[in-house]
């Protein structure tokens, strides 16, 4: 095949009243500093044509051109927007005017620059005058990046062929459009968009909106132009077009929008779940949110590069493949779990965050915390059996309780300046605390209530852009019309409280048993203990739902009072009366409906730990011993209780089999194994953990198959869960029967086509394989690595080959994982690198790594740094000497230079290892005597 070169395109159409450019100071740096584009200007329409070269794997780009029809809403003498590391050919750039009363012909006098927020500014000849439209076209090109962001690069294996296969994508959210053309990135800039997209005929082209027509290409031999219908008003970040010579799977409902799956094509028949899955839960939002979906199509594509998990662009949703992509012989049931979860949450996005925009960053939290908390929704409607709304919201509880327990964390809802710091923002603050709060309004709000404010809020706001404020006027009139909030209380009075402040609040619950009252008072709580108490005050509007030993009204998530705050925001003790005698336990938080903590009185937490020890103990809501055990040991961390009281708590997980409080508990232990797994007293830990674990263990039939024969699928999960664990602890027969299914497999003539370990505990088995294996074993599982045809299959290898304890084959999967040619794909680098720092060897031999390396792993991501933190959080839970932390701090300050794009997480990791120490200092002793007492 001949490649041929292309130049810049040109602005083709204008031969009319174009002036010929003057550059008279080209690129000048400008003066205009602000981080927001200026707004005498909108643009109401992008003619996008891009030309995508895929022949030459050493010369992979595209050229293009914009026409932006701009609308002036002030005068002004420049247009100001948004290019990044485009080549602009700017002999080539046209202004015209097309209507209002202005002067007929304008030109561009010369542009400017200003790096730092990515302006590309082009000084006007004349006056651009309010009321007149013009339309703008800039030449542009750049190569195929290999950054993962803008408009990038991907490849995939043929098989049969054993060739590269070259193919294109975009992901633009937040801030990289400006990379793939020039435009006004900003979400509050809606425009349509006619994209044409040129390529060799051999492949397919995609983007948000269906085929127009398709044209020969005037000059390219074997090149096509392919024009796609206008879109609907969207903001640039949802943007999306792909080169591929991928195969689809159709699978459109009656009366729904055309679906289409889209895989490279040895991957297709492990899109069936995926095409199925996608189009019902599109049909279940939209009679949720009572809006039919706008496009007349939806794609959604599985790409084999990809830096998040999914993104949710308007018509073409983009996914890493394992999170579209399941294959019932290799994914486990989590993975489906997970991407059954994905496709919800970007489907969800369609109409949060799609059809109503946040006006600004600030507000992201609103696209994903409801999608966030709507995904849960979607998904147990199809999959009632899973409990993935329960199983959601325990996790984005979890996660964000031990986040937003540092002084280091931040509000819902914060200012944004800089594009680091957008970035910064997709973290479990917006998502899983965004998705706690609304969970919180909709059980306050009730269904009805909820159901028909957002409806209002979606269709008042619809193709444009709104703040939480909007929110929270039509929530707060949907539920003073039906009466589920008092006429004095209004949504955003209560949502301030959660949504501008940072941190969550601690209930301290006092009884009076002998008058039948409670007293409750609440402070901010963190997990930091040297904060004095000054420091936590806060006052958050707290929906009280309570109930006690003899109602057991654990189905009545609506508050019974409020907890209100002054008008200066100082909270105020409330007192509950009507209370039950002093044999009876009261909890509050019924369904952990509030993302708060609950401290009771020594009294009341004796009557719940007997009635957790007794056969009682599931009278009590699943979801609620969950919370009662992750309050206690977050407690027992900072000092409100004793461990002695934590662990008589804890005790009653040998009877526990359900999976909610086992998750909670499990994830809290991890922790204390993190710090003590290298003590003189660990061994205690060990029979402790034992004891808990055993009788659950044996409930679920061990490492034995048993799969088939479960009719929970909870307890599959459940089972998945407790055997990771119990081979850490070596609990009964778990690691020798890892070990002869590992050998099993390896005594396969055909390991690539015959894995007789059990799907779901495949994990366990590697892991626990390698940790006592040899070189070959380690081989061995690499050689699967590299023959795998499956994504979660490669991501459940790559996150157990650093379970490996031998020192140099750890530093060499290391430096694997940051060698682009060793096979190791760079959105797979940080998963491969975290697996490594979790070890208990390779911890030492990671932070050594890291340290040394800073320069060199800053380089590797450049510019996409955010990556860095994830390599973070393996050592947040595990450095706990004051030297170390020492260490980690003097790294922090001699690498700021690599490390400022992740200050933030940097921030938070260093805060994590400080109650590390803490908790060292204060508890290691009296948890080492107390432990005793409990095995
Ligand atoms: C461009 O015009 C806007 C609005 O008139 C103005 O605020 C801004 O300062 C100008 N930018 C430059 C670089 O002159
Ligand atoms: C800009 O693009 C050039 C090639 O087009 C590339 O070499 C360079 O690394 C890019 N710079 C950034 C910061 O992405
Ligand atoms: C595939 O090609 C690579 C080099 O491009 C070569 O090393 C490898 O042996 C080939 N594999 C097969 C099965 O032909
Ligand atoms: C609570 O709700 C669950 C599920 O909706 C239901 O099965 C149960 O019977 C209810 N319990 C009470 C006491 O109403
Ligand atoms: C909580 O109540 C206990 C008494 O039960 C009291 O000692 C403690 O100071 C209270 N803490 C707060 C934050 O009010
Ligand atoms: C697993 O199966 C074997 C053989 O049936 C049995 O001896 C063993 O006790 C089982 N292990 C567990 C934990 O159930
Ligand atoms: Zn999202």
């Amino acid at each position: 095949m001949t490649y041929t070169p292309v130049s810049a395109m040109k602005c083709f159409l204008w031969v009319v009243l174009v002036i010929s450019l003057d550059l008279s100071s080209a690129n000048s740096i400008s003066s205009y500093n602000h981080y927001r584009l200026p707004t005498a200007l909108r643009p109401q329409k992008y003619y996008l044509r891009i030309l995508t070269l895929l022949e030459n794997p050493d010369d992979l780009r595209f050229a293009g051109s914009v026409q932006i029809v701009i609308e002036a809403l002030e005068n002004t003498r420049n247009i100001t927007l948004h290019s990044k590391n485009l080549t602009i050919d700017e002999s080539q750039i046209t202004l015209r005017h097309i209507s209002g009363s202005g002067s007929k012909d304008n030109c561009v006098s010369s542009t400017s620059v200003n790096p730092t927020h990515d302006y590309y500014i082009l000084h006007t000849c004349r006056e651009l005058l309010a009321g007149n439209v013009y339309k703008l076209c800039l030449p542009f090109s750049a190569e195929l990046n290999r950054q993962l962001f803008g408009y990038y690069r991907s490849s995939y294996k043929d098989p049969v062929t054993n060739t590269t296969r070259w193919l294109s994508a975009t992901q633009f959210e937040p801030a990289a459009a400006r990379k793939a053309f020039p435009c006004f990135d900003e979400p509050g800039f809606k425009a349509s968009f006619v994209v044409t997209l040129g390529y060799h005929k051999q492949f397919t082209g995609l983007s948000n909106m269906p085929v127009k027509e398709i044209e020969t290409h005037e000059s390219l031999p074997n090149y096509v132009w392919c024009e796609f219908e206008q879109s609907v008003p969207m903001s640039t970040y949802l943007v999306a077009y792909s080169v591929n010579d991928f195969s689809f799977k159709p699978s459109t409902l009656p009366n729904g929008a055309l679906f289409r799956t889209w895989a490279r094509p040895n991957a297709i028949d492990q899109c069936d779940y995926a095409a199925e899955f996608g189009p019902k839960v599109l049909q279940y939002y939209e009679q949720f949110f009572g809006i039919k979906f706008p496009l007349p199509k939806i794609d959604q594509i599985a790409l084999p590069d990809f830096s998040a998990g999914a993104m949710e662009n308007w018509g073409l949703v983009t996914y890493r493949e394992t999170t579209l992509l399941y294959s019932p012989t290799h994914s486990s049931l989590s993975d489906q779990q997970n991407l059954a979860n994905v496709i919800a949450h970007e489907l969800a996005h369609q109409w949060f965050g799609n059809l109503v925009t946040m006006k600004w960053w600030t507000d992201l939290w609103l696209n994903e915390g409801f999608a966030t908390y709507v995904a849960g929704l979607g998904v147990q409607q199809f999959h009632p059996e899973w409990h993935s709304r329960d199983k959601g919201i325990l996790t984005a509880l979890i996660t964000s309780f031990r986040l937003d327990s540092l002084v280091s964390s931040h509000p819902i809802s914060r200012p944004i300046q800089m594009v680091t710091e957008i970035e910064e923002s997709f973290d479990a603050i917006s998502y899983q605390k965004g998705s706690a709060v609304l969970r919180m309004m909709h059980l306050f709000m009730g269904e009805e209530s909820f159901r028909s404010g957002l409806k209002e809020y979606l269709q008042l706001h619809a193709y444009k852009n709104a703040e939480q404020d909007n929110l929270w006027e039509s929530l707060t009139s949907a539920a003073h019309q039906s009466g589920a909030l008092d006429g004095h209380l209004y949504i955003k009075t209560i949502m301030d409280s959660w949504t501008l402040q940072t941190g969550y609040p601690v209930l301290n619950i006092t009884r009076d048993y002998s008058a039948g009252t409670a007293m409750l008072t609440q402070e901010r709580y963190l997990r930091n203990s040297q904060i004095p108490r000054a420091e936590r005050v806060g006052c958050w509007w707290v929906p009280l739902s309570y109930t006690t030993q003899v109602e057991k009204h654990f189905n009545n998530t609506g508050p019974r009072a409020w907890m209100e705050c002054s008008n200066t925001g100082e909270s105020v003790p409330t007192t509950i009366d009507l209370l039950p005698g002093p044999e009876e336990w009261l909890i509050f938080n019924i369904q952990l409906s509030t993302p708060y903590k609950a401290n009771y009185d020594a009294r009341n937490w004796k009557l719940l730990i007997d009635t957790l020890n007794s056969g009682e103990f599931q009278s009590i809501h699943v979801i609620n011993r969950a919370q009662l055990i992750d309050d206690v040991l977050y407690f027992a961390w900072t000092g409100e209780q004793d461990y002695d009281t934590a662990l008589q708590l804890t005790n009653y997980l040998q009877r526990e089999r359900d999976l909610i409080p086992w998750k909670a508990a499990l994830d809290n232990l991890k922790l204390l194994n993190r710090l003590l797994r290298q003590t003189s007293n660990f061994g205690s830990f060990k029979r402790y953990m034992k004891k808990l674990l055993t009788p659950i263990y044996e409930h679920l039939n061990g490492m034995n198959d048993t799969f088939s024969s479960i009719t929970q699928q909870d307890h599959v999960l459940l089972k998945t869960m407790v055997v990771n664990v119990a081979c850490q602890y070596q609990v009964g027969d778990c690691v020798p029967q890892a070990l002869a299914y590992y050998r099993h497999w390896r005594s396969e003539a055909n390991p690539d086509e015959n894995n007789p370990v059990p799907i779901n505990l495949r994990s366990t088995v590697y892991c626990t394989a390698l940790g006592q294996g040899s070189e070959e074993d380690w081989d061995f599982l690499w050689s699967r690595y590299k023959k795998s045809n499956v994504g979660s299959d490669r991501q459940t290898i790559l996150s157990t080959l650093g379970c490996s304890k031998a020192v140099w084959i750890l530093q060499r999967y290391m430096e694997k994982a940051f060698s682009p040619k060793s096979g190791i794909r760079k959105q797979d680098s940080a998963l491969c690198f975290q697996a490594v720092a979790s070890g208990q060897v390779g911890f030492l031999l990671a932070k050594q790594y890291m340290m040394e390396n800073i320069e060199f792993i800053y380089k590797y991501y450049y510019p996409q740094i955010r990556a860095l933190s994830s390599l973070l959080l393996p050592f947040s839970e595990q450095v706990s000497t004051m030297s170390d932390l020492n260490k980690f701090r003097s790294f922090a300050n001699d690498s700021r230079h690599f490390l400022k794009g992740i200050r933030q997480a940097m921030q938070q990791s260093l805060e994590t290892m400080l109650t590390n120490v803490q908790w060292m200092d204060r508890n290691y002793q009296h948890f080492s005597r107390t432990i005793q007492h409990h095995l």
